[in-house]
């Protein structure tokens, strides 16, 4: 596993516990480095190499195409051609980023890709890199994850940002004007550990059920914590410079669906989490098996 200690890569460590996986974090292996990428996974012969490793502050990556590209495309195809030399199956973790945002419908994954950022960019080049270098690989599309451990890349995730701003008695305004399908780390990673587990190889959706914009999914966090926090309606123009981001990022999956493996909805992901990080009161450990 790469990038093992972050958000995702933490939880698919723990799911995948039966399997000893190994884990590498950034002081570990860096990505865009080929020769050191090989050496580090010749050293520990995998079957299969899932890598979580992103450059994916989305308005750096803007700023900084370079380091983008460098991180989220030729990386993974380092990550691709080791796994070719090494016979190794290939899982890269994706984004809903990949996808324009114009479509009044979720995204499926047969749907055409279209970016309209750097980071999307970067990514759906690493997705085809990938394609184009291993012969398995596993596309696995995330979005907008919240995950116990809290996305190392930026510096937390949105529930805890959101109930910290709260806590600080901060005013709240949240874009209202972007819909997304949020992503439990938790519920992805068990999608990710079936799939591999049942051979199933391509790009695979596994966001959890449902859509929102970030506000309702703000709302629906202080609900289910039963705080009265004033919100207000934000747009993502209200940021400036504002990077674009897809209007609509909605996931569905198809593909999942017809496995049986579709994660539940994100209204009861969020609940567990919340029972999860002790942020509601719950069955100590019901998450955590
Ligand atoms: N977070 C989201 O909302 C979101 C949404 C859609 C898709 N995704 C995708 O999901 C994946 C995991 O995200 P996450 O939330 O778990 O992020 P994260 O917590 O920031 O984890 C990323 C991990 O990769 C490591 N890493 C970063 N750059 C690296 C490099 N050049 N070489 C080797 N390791 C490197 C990081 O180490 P350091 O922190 O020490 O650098 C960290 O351990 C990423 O591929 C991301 O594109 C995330």
């Amino acid at each position: 596993m790469i990038g093992a200690p972050g958000q995702f890569g933490s939880d698919l460590m723990r799911v995948m516990a039966a399997w000893a996986p190994v884990g590498l974090g950034h002081a570990d292996v860096e990505v865009a480095d080929a020769a050191q990428v090989l050496a580090r996974l010749e050293a520990v012969a995998p079957d299969a190499v899932v890598t979580c490793a992103a450059f994916h502050r989305v308005d750096e990556c803007e700023r900084r195409p370079e380091e983008a590209f460098r991180v989220n495309a030729l990386g993974a195809r380092n990550v691709a051609a080791a796994c070719a030399r090494l016979r190794a199956l290939c899982v890269y973790v994706s984004t809903d980023y990949v996808f324009g945002g114009e479509q009044d419908r979720p995204y499926a994954e047969t749907d055409p890709p279209g970016p309209v950022n750097v980071y999307g960019t970067s990514k759906l080049a690493g997705e085809f890199l990938v394609a184009a270098t291993a012969p398995r690989w596993l596309v696995v599309r995330v979005a907008s994850v919240f995950g116990v451990a809290g996305a190392r890349g930026k510096g937390g995730n949105f529930v805890e940002t959101m109930i910290a701003k709260a806590r600080a008695g901060e005013r709240l305004r949240v874009v209202d004007d972007l819909v997304m399908s949020p992503t439990y780390a938790a519920d992805a990673a068990a999608v990710v550990a079936a799939l591999i587990r049942g051979g199933h190889l391509g790009v695979i959706h596994a966001a959890n059920a449902g859509a929102c914009t970030w506000f309702e999914f703000a709302a629906a966090i202080f609900r289910e914590l039963g705080w009265d926090v004033p919100l207000e309606r934000g747009r993502s123009s209200d940021a400036a410079p504002a990077t674009r981001r897809p209007r609509n990022a909605a996931l569905a999956s198809p593909r999942l669906a017809a496995l049986g493996l579709a994660p539940p909805a994100w209204q009861d992901a969020l609940r567990r989490y919340l029972v999860a990080r002790g942020h509601l009161p719950g069955v100590v450990g019901a998450d955590r098996g």
